[in-house]
């Protein structure tokens, strides 16, 4: 799809990049010939999928334990890339947490726990990573939220609040920061199977994981593939002029599930033929 080396020369930071989504994009980007810098909270898994990715790519790599609640960490981690690449030219805000539950049952520290993660999280990075962006003359911020960031969704709340302010920081920044040539854009991705997300939202036993698909109106999941070469798109100089811009990855999810009328899909075709008898409409 891309030339071999449209992400040469240029250092991402990718956050929950050790798992799932994160670990899926780094690979393509370092396909794609970037350095990247892998951070989450557990060194091994960032060690090994560091291994990982040197080996199938030749990617140069540094990894990073860091809590991105805590900003301190985070201003540590990004000094760490500095010293070893020079630069940054890319954020891919990516890391998360979620689960599902009623509303009800919340504790204030379980919602704060997802707020913090996912909101403080990116917002930390976003700031220590857009210092060392002002000083080298700009890059690029992608977020990725999810499409209830735009419609809002039942039994998951604290994520649908985070991400909802994570897609109001895109498009702040992208007009505050524009002026630094910061672009910040974000992905919002439908079901792509991680084990992170399928173990917290999709319990096992019910059926669940067929009814997601069956939602959807391409009717598949998505491949972590298809998401990696939107990002890389949105990361590479090509896309310069995309700033601000949300892009649903969803097969079509959220459409079909917003339509007041979508579900007239269930109808039978014989209760359709029966309202054209009925209106006087003869049979073609
Ligand atoms: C209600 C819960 C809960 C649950 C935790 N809590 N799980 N409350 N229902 N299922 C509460 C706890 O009781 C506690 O509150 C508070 O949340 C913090 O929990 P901890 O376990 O102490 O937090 P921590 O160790 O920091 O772990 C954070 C985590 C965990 C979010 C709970 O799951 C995690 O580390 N997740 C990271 C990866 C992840 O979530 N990936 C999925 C992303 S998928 P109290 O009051 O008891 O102290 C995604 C996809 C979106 O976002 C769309 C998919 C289609
Ligand atoms: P995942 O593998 O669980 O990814 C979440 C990552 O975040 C993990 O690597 C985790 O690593 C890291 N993380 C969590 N808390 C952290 C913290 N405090 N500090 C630093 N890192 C932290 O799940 P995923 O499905 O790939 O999700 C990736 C992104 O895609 C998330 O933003 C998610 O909301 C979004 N998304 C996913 C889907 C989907 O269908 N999979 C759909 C829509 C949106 P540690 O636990 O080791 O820290």
């Amino acid at each position: 799809m891309f030339i071999k080396n449209l992400l040469e020369n240029k250092t991402i930071i990718i956050t929950g990049g050790g798992t799932g989504l994160g670990k899926s994009m780094a690979m393509r980007f370092g396909e794609l010939g970037a350095n990247l810098v892998l951070t989450s909270r557990k060194q091994d898994v960032l060690d090994e999928t560091a291994q990982e990715i040197n080996e199938k790519t030749g990617a140069e790599i540094l990894t990073v334990a860091t809590d991105i609640r805590h900003s301190e960490q985070v201003e540590k981690m990004v000094d760490q890339s500095l010293n070893k690449f020079g630069s940054i030219d890319s954020l891919l805000n990516n890391a998360a947490g979620n689960f599902i539950s009623p509303t009800e049952n919340l504790s204030e520290n379980a919602f704060r726990t997802i707020i913090d993660i996912v909101l403080v999280g990116s917002f930390n990075c976003t700031q220590a990573v857009g210092k060392s962006m002002r000083k080298s003359g700009g890059g690029t911020i992608l977020n990725i939220v999810t499409t209830y960031a735009f419609t809002g969704s039942g039994y998951v709340v604290p994520s649908a609040c985070a991400k909802a302010g994570v897609l109001a920081m895109t498009r702040s920044l992208a007009v505050e920061w524009a002026k630094y040539g910061i672009r910040t854009n974000a992905i919002a991705p439908g079901p792509f199977p991680t084990k992170g997300a399928w173990k917290r939202l999709v319990p096992p036993g019910l059926n669940i994981e067929k009814k997601m698909m069956e939602r959807v109106p391409l009717k598949r999941f998505g491949e972590h593939n298809e998401l990696a070469n939107l990002a890389s798109y949105l990361l590479a100089d090509e896309s310069g002029y995309m700033n601000g811009e949300v892009i649903t990855m969803d097969g079509g999810e959220w459409l079909k599930g917003a339509g007041q009328f979508n579900d007239l899909e269930r109808m039978p075709k014989m209760a359709w033929r029966a309202m054209d008898f009925a209106r006087g409409r003869k049979k073609k």
